[in-house]
């Protein structure tokens, strides 16, 4: 039998990965990813993040957070990240490998921020970091509310993770037989496998 071919399967990853990033309100299965790094303490670590920007030929995936976050502390310690995004109608799960940049330069981040909707900028808006111990919730809300806020209030605690993607990991579990593929970015090209599932 001849060997299936794994580019429709490349094709199909980042086209769903790009679906993912510009769903807008629709809303993609692969919108939300799980973003996992290593802690400080060498621990695991995983969060939901929003897949922002897709590029296939730079193999990159964006998303935002605050730069004073824990998963900023910990890439900046170790840039390995893996994210993993699941459909659960179809059965498909995509696991990304790579390393993250954090771009923080302003020349870099203020289009983006300039573009983004306000409601989803209130987060860098408050005084208080991530995980800042509160008194209760309603201290954090506190911080964030006000009618007249200056549209680059809070521009310094935003930046874009930039993960720079060296292998995925695709699974289809297709009742007619399931399917794995695993793609690796070796010196300068994709080298593609079917791997068992
Ligand atoms: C639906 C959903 C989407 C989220 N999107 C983001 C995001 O795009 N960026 C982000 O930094 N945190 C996002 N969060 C919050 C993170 O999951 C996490 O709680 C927060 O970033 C703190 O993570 P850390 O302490 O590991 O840095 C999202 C949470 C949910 C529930």
């Amino acid at each position: 039998m001849p060997k299936p071919h794994l580019d429709p399967i490349a094709d199909e990853v980042w086209r769903l990965l790009n679906a993912g990033a510009n769903a807008g309100k629709t809303r993609s299965p692969f919108t939300m990813l799980q973003a996992a790094t290593i802690g400080l303490d060498g621990s695991p670590r995983v969060r939901t993040v929003v897949l922002r920007r897709v590029c296939r030929e730079q193999r990159s995936v964006m998303f935002h957070t605050d730069v004073r976050s824990a998963k900023v502390a910990e890439l900046r310690q170790d840039a390995r990240i893996a994210l993993v995004g699941c459909d659960l109608d179809t059965g498909i799960q995509i696991r990304l490998h790579g390393s993250a940049r954090i771009v923080d330069a302003p020349h870099e981040t203020r289009d983006i921020w300039t573009a983004s909707r306000p409601r989803t900028l209130i987060v860098y808006r408050t005084p208080l970091a991530p995980a800042t111990p509160v008194a209760s919730p309603a201290e954090a809300h506190a911080t964030t509310a006000g009618e007249d806020i200056d549209s680059s209030a809070g521009f310094e605690n935003f930046c874009l993770i930039d993960v720079a993607v060296s292998k995925i990991d695709y699974l289809d579990l297709n009742p007619a037989g399931h399917v794995r593929a695993s793609f690796t970015f070796d010196a300068g090209a994709w080298r593609g496998e079917w791997i068992a599932p």
